[in-house]
């Protein structure tokens, strides 16, 4: 079993007491309503030079999250959305990613991504494209060990002016549990 031992060193205001991280086990599921402000908390954490995202923001792009079994806390969410190309063709884009300091490391952010490749794969979508900075190592052996293609770099990619690749995944060829 895992065991993440550090404290949460959380600064703002939240939305529910700041828990210490355990690991032993986490479930990922769609965001529940009242857990929004762990996830704002989360972002804030993960990407403090990017802008605070609108109200309706983590729910006008799906968002899935990791929740550890004990203590009941947020410890990494992912969002994405379905889009529809001019073909006709549907594609899942993959958003942002973030895990807590704490957690990371133990493969949530893999199960956040497999989560969201089996949604896309169940909704008929022929790719599943993502972005990722040059220099996110984590991110980029992730979408390296799930066979995703390096297709462009972009420069000022990000809000806070970071390059970023593109990637892409053919989900014809992807099989359940990668
Ligand atoms: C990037 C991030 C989401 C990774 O989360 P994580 O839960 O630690 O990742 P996982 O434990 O699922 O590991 C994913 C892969 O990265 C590898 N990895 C994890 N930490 C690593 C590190 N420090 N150095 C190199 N590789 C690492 C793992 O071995 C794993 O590879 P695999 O798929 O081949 O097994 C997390 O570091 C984070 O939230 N960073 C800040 C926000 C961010 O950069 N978001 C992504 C923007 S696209």
């Amino acid at each position: 079993m895992l065991k993440v031992k550090t404290k949460r060193t959380r600064t703002r205001a939240t939305s529910t007491p700041v828990p210490t991280v355990a690991l032993p086990g986490f479930r990922v599921q769609a965001l529940p309503p009242d857990l929004e402000g762990d996830v704002r908390e989360l972002y804030r954490i993960c990407h403090p030079k990017w802008p605070e995202p609108p109200g309706p923001h983590f729910f006008a792009y799906p968002t899935v999250v990791a929740i550890a079994d004990y203590p009941h806390n947020v410890v990494g969410y992912a969002q994405y959305a379905m889009n529809l190309d001019d073909a006709g063709h549907i594609s899942v884009w993959l958003k942002d990613t973030c895990v807590a300091p704490e957690a990371r490391g133990h493969g949530v952010a893999r199960a956040l991504m497999l989560e969201r490749l089996r949604i896309g794969f169940e909704m008929g979508a022929v790719a599943a494209l993502g972005m990722t900075q040059p220099e996110n190592v984590a991110m980029l052996a992730l979408l390296r060990s799930l066979h995703f293609d390096e297709r462009e770099h972009f420069k000022r990619a990000y809000p806070a002016g970071e390059d970023g690749i593109f990637f892409g995944l053919s989900l014809a060829t992807y099989r359940k549990g990668v």
